[in-house]
């Protein structure tokens, strides 16, 4: 995937800049061309000639040519480098200038460069904890997050200031995948495709101002629909209820309760090429919610029993109702997973299933990452390491694309 590609690879003044040197040695290897360019505050942490040495390239620093007598069509090298990246990322990218970024600033030759840019940006925010939390900076993050920009969310861990929390570069890999998923975004292989996404919990009422639910964030199938619509597909958006923001490109379709979620999917399912069912829906309901809210002295004795009713299954109803349809599935497990897993796949007619424990470190409920184990219907596991959960939701996607009939 990385073959030929055109890599710009930002280098901003922050103490991790000196992990970047792996980063262009791994594209390099993957058969890449990296440019690196760094800001002048950048050099203070590594000297160019590492990056240069690694990638074969004179690294670009000065906005201005050194000597009023080179040709001038080598002054505008930010607008040709511009046209020629197929993608750029900026790692680590320091909180000054993701807020030049954000404002749209052209101070050095990075932040010019970014301006010129054609093609998709990725940033890694890198800096101390309260670099990163605090509001400007998150602000700022929110702003090329709302432009598209794919933001590699930093890890938490120990800190070079000897401060933990979230900052730190995340590991190569991580980085090279972002860069990778965004390329596949550009190639819009599920052009064409509708996929059909559910998402977050559901609510199934006691009363009108109480009811059962579950931890699901919505995070995981909002991050399938979103990692879908950039590569291409048509996308319906099934969500319980979850604050989080439509995806750019994404028809959204709100529901509360598991049947509500069950009528939705069946209106949806027919036209769909493809079910990712990641939302977690409830098992049961309340057999007779109450028309008023149950007040605590009606309820006499010390005991309240709520008598449930079990739900519709909708993974089980799509497998019956399936003519074309790939069908995938998610496994949430604490016990034994590899094994419910597979009873699951095979008993639901699931074409892929993902399994996920939550006590994993990574995988919880409501985190940025997510650890899972893809298995299809030759049943052999497929772990995948911790990493963000649009990266997850891109693995998952590469698995639809091979099971979709080959495109007409
Ligand atoms: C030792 C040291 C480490 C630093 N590490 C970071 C960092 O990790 N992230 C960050 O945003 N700023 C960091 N800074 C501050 C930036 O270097 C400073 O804001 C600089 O203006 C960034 O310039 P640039 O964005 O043009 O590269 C660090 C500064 C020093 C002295």
């Amino acid at each position: 995937m990385l073959t030929g590609k055109h890599i710009l690879l930002g280098v901003t003044g922050g103490i991790a800049a000196y992990k970047s040197a792996l980063l262009v040695r791994e594209f390099v290897r993957a058969g890449a061309e990296v440019q690196v360019v760094m800001t002048p505050s950048a050099t203070q942490f590594v000297t160019p000639l590492t990056f240069a040495t690694l990638s074969r390239r004179d690294v670009i620093i000065e906005m201005f040519p050194p000597s009023p007598d080179q040709p001038t069509s080598q002054w505008t090298k930010h607008i040709d480098l511009g046209v020629w990246a197929d993608c750029m990322i900026i790692a680590p990218a320091t909180a000054n200038t993701i807020a030049k970024i954000a404002t749209g600033m052209a101070d050095n030759f990075l932040t010019s460069l970014v301006l010129a840019l054609r093609g998709p940006l990725v940033v890694a925010p890198t800096m101390d904890v309260d670099m990163y939390t605090n509001t400007a900076t998150q602000h700022n993050i929110g702003v090329l997050r709302s432009r598209g920009v794919h933001i590699v969310e930093p890890e938490a861990g120990e800190l070079a200031s000897g401060l933990s929390g979230p900052g730190r570069l995340p590991d190569t890999p991580v980085l090279i995948e972002a860069v990778k998923n965004v390329l596949k975004g550009t190639a819009k292989d599920l052009a064409g495709r509708r996929i059909l996404v559910t998402a977050g919990p559901t609510q199934e009422p006691i009363d009108p101002v109480r009811y059962l639910g579950n931890r699901s964030s919505g995070k995981m199938g909002f991050a399938v629909a979103s990692a879908a619509a950039s590569r291409g597909a048509a996308v319906t958006l099934i969500a319980g209820p979850v604050a989080l923001a439509t995806p750019p490109g994404v028809q959204r379709v709100d529901v509360h309760t598991a049947r509500e979620m069950a009528d939705a999917v069946s209106g949806h399912f027919g036209a769909c090429d493809a079910l990712v069912m990641s939302a977690a829906v409830a098992d049961f309901a309340p057999a007779s919610p109450a028309d008023s809210k149950i007040k605590r002295e009606a309820l006499g004795t010390e005991r309240f029993v709520i008598e449930c009713v079990k739900n519709p299954d909708i993974l089980r109803t799509a497998g019956e109702m399936r003519t074309h349809q790939v069908l995938v599935g998610f496994a949430l497990e604490t016990d034994n997973g590899l094994e419910h897993a597979r009873k699951k796949r095979a008993g639901k007619k699931l074409d892929l299933i993902v399994l996920n424990d939550p006590r994993v470190d990574g995988a919880a409920f409501g985190s940025e990452t997510n650890v899972v184990t893809l298995i299809g219907s030759d049943d052999k596991p497929e772990p995948l390491p911790r990493m963000p959960k649009l990266d997850v939701a891109h693995r998952i996607l590469d698995r639809v694309l091979q099971l979709l009939p080959a495109a007409r």
